[in-house]
């Protein structure tokens, strides 16, 4: 249905008590604000407008293309907002449709938006989405009239008790006909508890004139605003359990959905197990069979078939198919594990390639580097790739072999099949098959520890 689309996002959000704008804050990878962006989206806006105003130019940066933000400066309450947002539309029809949706409702799914844009066409001169809550502290309380219709809203501050007993609340999600708002929000006043512009006034004033203002009822679940950090923890867990139950009803297997953490823009395969605390962020890939977790960190990369990854944190990190990784590896930008590669105990990694088949089984740093198929580096192998001024890349063959606490002082190179010595620090190329080894010979001393304990009997006596 063609309709204009207005959100509201110039508040600042004093009940976070924090510097970020509210609307900004991420639940599941994305803002509060692109969460009702995606739901008003849905249902194709001719125009969708966002008003910004507190910290403008950092709400107006998140938005997606083809949204337009116009500042509402200072911020005078939400029927201020929607005449900002309006005042530029000069064009509108009175017939027109205008959805408003407030910033801070990041759960509303789509087909609260069509039932309300459903109501208008259908003859209201308004719709507003409603909520029976437990709690309904802090939220506009829906007045109805003798005959269940909706006869004003009344704010929070401004209730008396028997107003403040009413369990039924105003969501923030409204569709009004474009005339009646229009010749609404010049005669709003700031007659309340708060000194502002009430956009909830309107729907009071439409009923006031015997106009129909309808209700549409949906669950808390999902209409629930957030004003506070405790309230956007409980929308981030109802967002999570939604994702993860899309994903459980498309095969992937998590052991405890609670403490699973799946960004909306992450993609997983049938057959994938995840176990406990588990965070798979910023679009991160996983393929069908691996098995991530307990207790690993997955920012954006990919984790091929079969991979076993736990206890880990893989940043941009590329782990082809029966890659091991952890526990405890760190695999940072840039770091790509070839098929059936291992990245093992305490091992971190930096933008370095590791052939197929190769191991790093334990306490290891490899940054700048390639490694070849099938070789093998020794636990202690560190690639000295800083001088304190630039970074320098270390080559490995195939099937070389590092020693066990190998020193490779970049740039150099180990060649196909060769081998450095335990404890050697290597600054300069290794040819194909030989062996490297820089350490000094090792020396016995006989009697050593006789003499040694017989100097000290001499001391203490
Ligand atoms: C508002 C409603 C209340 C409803 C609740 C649902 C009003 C007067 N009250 O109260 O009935 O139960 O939402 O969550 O509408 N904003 C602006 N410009 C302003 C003021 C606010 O853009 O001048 C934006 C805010 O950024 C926010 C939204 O409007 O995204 C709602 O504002 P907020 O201050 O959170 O209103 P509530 O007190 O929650
Ligand atoms: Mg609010």
């Amino acid at each position: 249905m063609n309709h204009v689309a207005v959100v509201l996002a110039a508040g600042q959000g004093t009940r976070m008590n924090c510097d970020l704008p509210k609307v900004l804050h991420t639940l599941a990878g994305r803002t509060m604000l692109g969460w009702v962006l995606e739901a008003v989206g849905a249902g194709s806006p001719t125009r969708t407008v966002v008003v910004v105003g507190h910290r403008a130019e950092q709400v107006r940066a998140s938005l997606p293309s083809g949204v337009e933000a116009v500042e509402q400066q200072p911020q005078l309450g939400t029927g201020h907002a929607v005449a900002v947002a309006l005042a530029d539309s000069p064009g509108l029809a009175a017939d027109a449709v205008v959805l408003v949706a407030y910033g801070d409702v990041p759960l509303a799914r789509p087909d609260v938006y069509h039932a309300l844009l459903r109501e208008v066409e259908a003859g209201a001169a308004a719709a507003v989405a409603t909520a029976s809550v437990e709690d309904p502290a802090g939220f506009g309380r829906i007045l109805r009239d003798e005959d269940g219709g909706v006869a004003a809203i009344v704010e929070d501050v401004d209730a008396d008790p028997e107003q403040r007993s009413i369990r039924e609340i105003n969501a923030g999600l409204c569709a009004f006909r474009a005339g009646e708002l229009q010749a609404h929000l010049s005669g709003l006043k700031p007659t309340n508890r708060k000194g502002e512009l009430y956009l909830t006034d309107v729907i009071g004033a439409l009923a006031g004139e015997g106009k129909r203002v309808s209700a549409v009822e949906g669950p808390w679940e999902e209409l629930m605003g957030v004003n506070s950090h405790y309230q956007l923890a409980r929308a981030e867990a109802r967002l999570r359990e939604r994702i993860n139950r899309r994903w459980m009803e498309n095969g992937v297997r998590m052991v405890d959905p609670d403490r699973t953490y799946v960004d909306h823009d992450v993609v997983l395969e049938p057959g994938v197990v995840l176990y406990p605390g588990t965070h798979l962020t910023r679009g991160a890939r996983v393929e069908s069979g691996a098995v991530v977790g307990p207790d690993t960190f997955v920012e954006s990369g990919h984790i091929g078939r079969e991979a076993r990854v736990w206890y880990s944190v893989l940043r941009e990190a590329r782990v082809g198919a029966g890659c091991q990784v952890g526990p405890f590896a760190s695999l940072r930008p840039g770091t790509e594990l070839e098929e059936g590669s291992k990245a093992g105990t305490f091992v971190e990694m930096k933008n370095t390639v590791v052939g197929k088949d190769a191991k790093v089984p334990h306490l290891a740093y490899l940054g700048d580097a390639t490694v070849g198929p099938r070789a093998n580096v020794g636990a202690g192998t560190i690639t000295c790739n800083y001088d304190g001024y630039s970074k320098h890349r270390t080559e490995i063959g195939a099937d070389a072999f590092i020693g066990s606490d190998t020193m490779l002082v970049a740039p150099v190179k180990v060649g196909e099949g060769a081998v450095t010595g335990a404890g050697s620090v290597i600054t300069r190329d290794v040819g194909p098959g030989e062996l490297a080894v820089e350490r000094s010979e090792q020396r016995n001393v006989p009697g050593y520890r006789e003499r040694r304990e017989a100097r000290y009997r001499k001391q203490s006596d």
